[in-house]
């Protein structure tokens, strides 16, 4: 199949980059770093999670950071909501729409909400109903769509189920999560083509965690079958609590070389994403996780001599 001429991205730096960080990262900090990626171009900014403040201690500003966002017309600014709870104090605080996550994995199901996959998706129906009577829009998650960190092996056809139970519920896409960043191309493509028999192309998402260094290539392997939306996240930032050891999502600047090598257009602007995560990885004490920004950092370094 042609690769697609078109790629959306879905940053979700601001929610899955920093949930995971230990340090108590200021309000302000996650506010700016929003401004800072809309300024990028990017048109989906996946905010901030609307999760229980025990299980995630660093989203429980939550409602702060909508609250102060300096929103654009055109921006989306998504947030995770687990159960109803999230999804009414989301509405309260101004989400227009959210995101529902499941787990194609039992183990890592209980682990990261506390309930089996189909209560979960009983827990979604309500979500849905409410999205829809609010208008909200609803985007879905499959996690572990790869491999589980507590089980191993995933079934690319319980991997469909789910997609499908999500599709079906309404979601209007639904992201793919390789939680682990375990996956390999041809497993991302086996695993694709089984979802893509349950929904289409067209509304399914890629959702890379590159702890094994997979993740551009399995993203050249996504676009082969057909998947032109990918999420990813500032300067590589990431990890799931309930995934021991999984590394950052891969990282918006390496999606955007990549997309720029293959001629496909992306509508964000490389240098500034390059300023973001140079600024957010020096908020965090680090460096970059994203050998693009690292290699045009030192570039910009060394015409500066
Ligand atoms: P639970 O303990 O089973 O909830 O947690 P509960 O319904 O029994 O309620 C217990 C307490 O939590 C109550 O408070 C509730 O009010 C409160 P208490 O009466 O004890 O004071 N509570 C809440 N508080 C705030 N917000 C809420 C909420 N719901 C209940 N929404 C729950 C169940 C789902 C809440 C919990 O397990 C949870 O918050 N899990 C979220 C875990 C999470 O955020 N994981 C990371 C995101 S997923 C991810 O990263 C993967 C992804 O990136 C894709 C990929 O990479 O694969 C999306
Ligand atoms: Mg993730």
């Amino acid at each position: 199949m042609a690769l697609p001429s078109k790629v959306r991205i879905v940053e979700v730096g601001p929610r899955d980059g920093l949930q995971n960080e230990p340090k108590s990262i200021p309000t302000a900090t996650k506010i700016e770093l929003i401004r800072r990626l809309a300024a990028c171009g990017l048109r989906s900014i996946e905010a901030t999670a609307f999760v229980s403040p025990r299980w995630v201690p660093q989203m429980k500003d939550a409602a702060k950071v909508l609250a102060a966002l300096d929103r654009q017309a055109e921006v989306a600014y998504p947030v995770l909501t687990p159960n109803l709870k999230g999804f009414e104090d989301a509405l309260a605080a101004g989400a227009r729409e959210v995101a529902v996550f499941g787990a194609a994995s039992e183990t890592f199901s209980q682990k990261n909400i506390n309930c089996s996959i189909s209560e979960a998706l009983q827990r979604f129906e309500p979500i849905l109903e409410a999205a829809k009577a609010a208008d909200v829009k609803v985007r879905g998650y499959v996690s572990c769509v790869l491999g589980c960190p507590y089980q191993g092996e995933v079934a690319p056809l319980a991997v469909a189920e789910v997609a499908h139970a999500l599709f079906e519920m309404g979601c209007y896409e639904v992201s793919l999560g390789d939680t682990i960043g375990a996956g390999t191309p041809e497993k991302t493509k086996v695993m694709l083509e089984a979802v893509a028999r349950r929904v289409p192309l067209k509304k399914l998402a890629g959702h890379f965690h590159d702890t094994w260094g997979m993740a551009i290539a399995n993203i050249y392997a996504a676009l082969e079958v057909g998947v032109s939306v990918f999420d990813s996240s500032i300067a590589g930032l990431g990890g799931c609590p309930y995934a021991p050891g999984a590394a950052g999502n891969v990282a918006t600047e390496d999606v955007v070389w990549l997309l720029k090598g293959l001629g496909i257009d992306h509508g964000l602007d490389l240098n500034a994403l390059v300023d973001t995560a140079a600024w957010i990885s020096g908020e965090l004490g680090r460096e970059p996780a994203s050998r693009v920004t690292r290699a045009i950092l030192a570039k910009r370094a060394a015409a500066a001599c």
